[in-house]
C-alpha cells in the first residue's frame, strides 16, 4: 500500500513536472476564446500556404486578409482609428450560421511570418444578433479578449500596437469618444519573435478551430490616421501593398489608400 502510494505520487509528480509548462499554456489558451479564435498570416486563395506579398502597387489576393501592408524594416508601432460597423449576413447566407469579420492593426505576419503583434475588434452576426469582441494577439498564440470594454456599432475606436523589443510590447484599444482605453502588455515569453518588417491595417476573415469563419458583409471599414513608426520617423500607408480577399474564385473586398486612410469595402 505504502509502496504503491509512493510510486503513484512520484509518477504523478514526474508527470506534473514534465507537463507543467505545456499544460499551463494549454489551459490559458483554452480560456482564451471558447473557439480558439486566431488571426493567421495571409493565405494564398484556396491553399494553406502563406502569401508573401511583394512590395508592389498591384493588388494581391488572399483568402483571409484585406487592407494595406507596408513592407520595410524597423516598424515598431502601428495605429489607426475606425468606426465600428454593423455587420450583415452576406447575400445568400443562412440565418442559422454566424458570420464574422475583424478589423485590426499589426506588426509583421507577412514577409515576417514568425509572429504578429496585433489588436482589433471582431464583429459578428447570426440571424439578427450582432456581437463585438475587442482582443489582442501575439501570433502564433491565440487571441485573448480584453475585458472592461464593450464595443457597439458607431463607436470610434483607436487601435495601436507598440513593440518595445522583438518579444515585448503593448496592444491598446481606446474609445476615442471618451478617451477610455484598455491595454495589454506582453512581457516576453511569446511564441514567436517579431522582425519589424511589416506594418498593416487589415480586415480579416479569421480562424476559429482550424478553419476560416463564414465571412460577414462588414460594409466599409476606414482606418483613418493610419500611422506606423519606422525607426524614428512616422509614416502613413502610402506605398503599402494592397491586398484583397478572394474566396471560391470570388473577390469579396476592395481596398484602397487615400492620404492617411486605408479603406476596405465589402463588395
Ligand atoms: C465610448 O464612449 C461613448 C461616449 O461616452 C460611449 O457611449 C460608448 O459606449 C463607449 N464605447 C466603448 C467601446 O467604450
Amino acid at each position: 500500500m505504502k509502496f504503491s502510494t509512493a510510486i503513484l505520487s512520484s509518477s504523478l509528480l514526474a508527470t506534473a513536472v514534465l507537463a507543467a509548462p505545456l499544460t499551463d499554456k494549454r489551459q490559458a489558451r483554452n480560456m482564451a476564446r471558447s473557439s480558439n479564435r486566431q488571426s493567421h498570416p495571409p493565405y494564398i486563395p484556396g491553399t494553406n500556404e502563406i502569401l508573401h506579398l511583394s512590395k508592389t502597387s498591384h493588388e494581391q489576393y488572399s483568402s483571409n486578409w484585406a487592407g494595406a501592408v507596408l513592407i520595410g524594416t524597423g516598424y515598431k508601432a502601428v495605429s489607426a482609428e475606425f468606426t465600428v460597423p454593423t455587420p450583415k449576413r452576406p447575400s445568400g447566407g443562412s440565418k442559422h450560421k454566424q458570420y464574422c469579420a475583424s478589423a485590426w492593426v499589426g506588426i509583421d505576419g507577412d514577409t515576417c511570418s514568425s509572429a504578429i503583434l496585433q489588436t482589433g475588434v471582431d464583429f459578428c452576426i447570426q440571424d439578427s444578433t450582432v456581437s463585438y469582441d475587442a482582443w489582442y494577439e501575439w501570433y502564433p498564440d491565440y487571441a485573448y479578449d480584453f475585458s472592461g470594454i464593450s464595443i457597439s456599432a458607431g463607436d470610434v475606436i483607436k487601435l495601436s500596437v507598440d513593440a518595445s523589443s522583438d518579444t515585448t510590447g503593448t496592444a491598446t484599444i481606446e474609445n476615442v469618444s471618451n478617451g477610455e482605453s484598455v491595454t495589454h502588455t506582453f512581457t516576453g515569453g511569446v511564441d514567436g519573435d517579431l522582425c519589424e518588417y511589416n506594418a498593416e491595417w487589415i480586415v480579416e476573415d479569421f480562424e476559429s478551430g482550424s478553419s476560416l469563419v463564414p465571412f460577414a458583409d462588414f460594409g466599409t471599414v476606414t482606418f483613418s490616421n493610419a500611422e506606423a513608426t519606422d525607426g524614428s520617423s512616422t509614416v502613413g500607408p502610402s506605398g503599402a501593398t494592397l491586398i484583397d480577399i478572394e474566396q471560391n474564385n470570388e473577390v469579396l473586398t476592395s481596398s484602397s489608400i487615400s492620404g492617411s486612410s486605408v479603406t476596405v469595402e465589402y463588395v
